[in-house]
């Protein structure tokens, strides 16, 4: 189906892989991105307009030049331990700026809008796995940012009629596994770019924070969901808004968590390089496991993973970490 799609935060990791996504499906793609962090040659199709969603005049103009189908949104700070020392800059960013945003569209008359919400907003969890049902109590400002806009959208849907899809990722990892696009954050702070940078030489070691955990083996357990399967949650969220299924939330993950020993191992096996790992101690706020319950994004949109082993993800992004190193 052709549809004309905004996708906010197309120059990113996640958005960037939605991009393409987009074009390979045929649809007119517009991204919006202000590349505080993003990167202009990550933007494979469509058009890339360089601005900021708190810019509303800009926004009224892209909105001015044709109805888009939905609006996809992944502009955010990101950093959890940064939110916690510059919370004003999260507020600003994550909640005042997508409240620009949706008044934007809420003036032009775009109804669809899938948003980028996270495990974060859970906080620390009473039961594993994590399903929707679960209480939201975000224990830092980064996941509050979010839980405060997954608020706005309920409203905004009753006074406003907003139809919304909001999707809550574990971690999302991997790249393209065609090789055109991975992760490139900088600062990096998700563990399987940053093992796979000390197994490139970029990084000295990978540290570890707490081996006595309540895990089999004393490290922490984490989700990670392939950038691909993340893709192709969005696409199906779209198709139920199409549909008429209304506004949803869905955590998105594999169900199955891996322990960063595991992660760690598993780069020895795939990269062949030792990885020098440093002990540490426990992180304040890091829960023992996070895993999440995406029963009803299988049940509901038919979503079907196709890269739920953490082998094939850590081979697709040690693919794209060997290209960045080559590069430098
Ligand atoms: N990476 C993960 O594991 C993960 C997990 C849960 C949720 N999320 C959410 O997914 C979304 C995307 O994450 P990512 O890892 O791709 O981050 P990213 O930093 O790579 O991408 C965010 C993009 O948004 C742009 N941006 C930020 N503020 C903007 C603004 N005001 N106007 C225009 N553009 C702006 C940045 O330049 C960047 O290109 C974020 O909302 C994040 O909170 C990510």
């Amino acid at each position: 189906m052709a549809l004309k799609v905004l996708v906010v935060g197309g120059a990113g990791y996640i958005g960037s892989h939605m991009v393409k996504r987009l074009g390979q499906l045929g649809c007119t793609v517009t991204t919006l991105d202000n590349l505080s962090a993003g990167h202009r040659d990550a933007v494979l199709c469509g058009e890339l307009v360089q601005g900021d969603i708190a810019d509303r005049p800009l926004l009224d103009a892209l909105f001015a030049r044709g109805q888009f189908d939905a609006v996809m949104h992944f502009a955010s700070f990101i950093q959890v331990g940064e939110s916690v020392k510059e919370p004003a800059k999260y507020y600003d960013n994550n909640v005042t700026n997508t409240l620009i945003l949706l008044d934007a569209m809420r003036a032009a008359g775009v109804q669809r809008f899938i948003f980028s919400s996270t495990a974060a907003t859970f906080g620390e969890p009473q039961y594993v796995p994590i399903d929707e049902a679960h209480p939201q109590q975000p224990i830092n400002p980064y996941g509050r940012t979010k839980f405060m806009v997954e608020q706005v959208l309920r409203d905004y849907e009753v006074a406003y009629g907003l139809q919304s899809v909001v999707l809550r990722y574990f971690n999302a990892a991997g790249a393209d596994p065609e090789g055109q696009l991975g992760e490139r954050h900088e600062p990096e702070t998700h563990l399987i770019p940053l093992v796979l940078q000390a197994a490139s030489g970029r990084r000295s070691h990978i540290n570890v924070f707490g081996r006595d955990y309540d895990t089999p083996d004393g490290t922490c357990i984490r989700d990670y969901i392939h950038i691909q399967d993340l893709c192709e949650a969005h696409w199906l969220a779209i198709q139920s808004l199409l549909a008429g299924k209304g506004s949803q939330a869905y955590n998105l993950g594999n169900g199955s968590g891996f322990s960063v020993q595991e992660v760690i191992d598993t780069a020895r096996a795939i990269t062949g390089q030792p990885i020098l790992v440093v002990d540490g101690p426990r992180r304040a706020g890091d829960p023992a496991r996070l895993v999440a319950d995406a029963t009803q994004a299988r049940e509901r949109l038919g979503w079907q993973p196709q890269y739920a082993d953490l082998a094939t993800i850590v081979r697709h992004a040690w693919h794209w970490e060997q290209k960045v190193a080559a590069r430098r």
